[in-house]
């Protein structure tokens, strides 16, 4: 796949190079200093490039920018109309949904919700790992959960489908959950899995 990423942070630096690592063709984005965005790309194997090329490269386009950037972020984007976008942004200050917010802004884009859900320090424990979590991820489009699972499993999470673009805010509140768990109830970052009762 040829996947723009917008945001080099925790969660854009580690999954632009686990993309490319996993063969998938990256550029690249979203950073305000242009020496940290030199050296993620060169880091990831990966291009870099202007948000707005970086939209226009990739087949999916992940943002993992603070929710507060999102709408000057998608003001450099444009439409991105059919693209696969993979929101992974979190609103940890109020109930305000940014899958909600973000997908009013491309009604053309066909948005997921994944990766929110996780830690971004977990990648690089799992990269080394035979335990395999779960990651629940949400969007209306068929084609375009199939292309971001496959990506979810390139990182070494098992895709959990919740559902249509409605479960969302269900998906957001999960990691609001797990932030607290982790933060304010000081267990420090994990992963998660749900177990049926055959794999028990
Ligand atoms: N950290 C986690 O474990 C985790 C897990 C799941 C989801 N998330 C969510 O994923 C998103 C990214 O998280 P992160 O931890 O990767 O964030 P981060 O480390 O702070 O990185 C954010 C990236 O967005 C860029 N950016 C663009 N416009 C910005 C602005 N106006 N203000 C601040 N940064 C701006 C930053 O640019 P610079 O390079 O110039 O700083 C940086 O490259 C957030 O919505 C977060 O809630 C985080």
């Amino acid at each position: 796949m040829k996947i723009g990423v917008i945001g080099v942070g925790n969660v854009g630096a580690r999954l632009a190079r686990f993309w490319s690592q996993a063969g998938h063709d990256v550029m690249v984005s979203g950073s305000r200093d242009e020496s940290k965005l030199k050296g993620v790309a060169e880091d990831a194997g990966a291009e870099m490039g202007s948000v707005g090329e970086a939209a226009g490269f990739g087949d999916v386009v992940l943002l993992a920018i603070p929710w507060q950037a999102a709408a000057d972020t998608l003001a450099e984007t444009g439409a991105m109309a059919g693209k696969v976008v993979v929101d992974a942004t979190n609103n940890v200050r109020s109930d305000a949904s940014p899958f909600a917010a973000i997908a009013s802004h491309l009604p053309d884009a066909r948005v997921v919700k994944a990766f929110n859900t996780v830690f971004a320090a977990m990648y690089d424990a799992l990269a080394a790992s035979d335990v395999r979590p779960d990651m629940v991820f949400c969007g209306d489009d068929a084609d375009a959960k199939a292309a971001v699972a496959e990506l979810i499993r390139d990182t070494r999470f098992e895709p959990v489908d919740a559902g249509g673009a409605e479960q969302a805010p269900a998906i957001e509140h999960l990691a609001r959950l797990n932030i607290n768990i982790a933060y304010a109830q000081e267990r420090g970052p994990f992963v998660y899995r749900f177990l049926g009762s055959t794999e028990l």
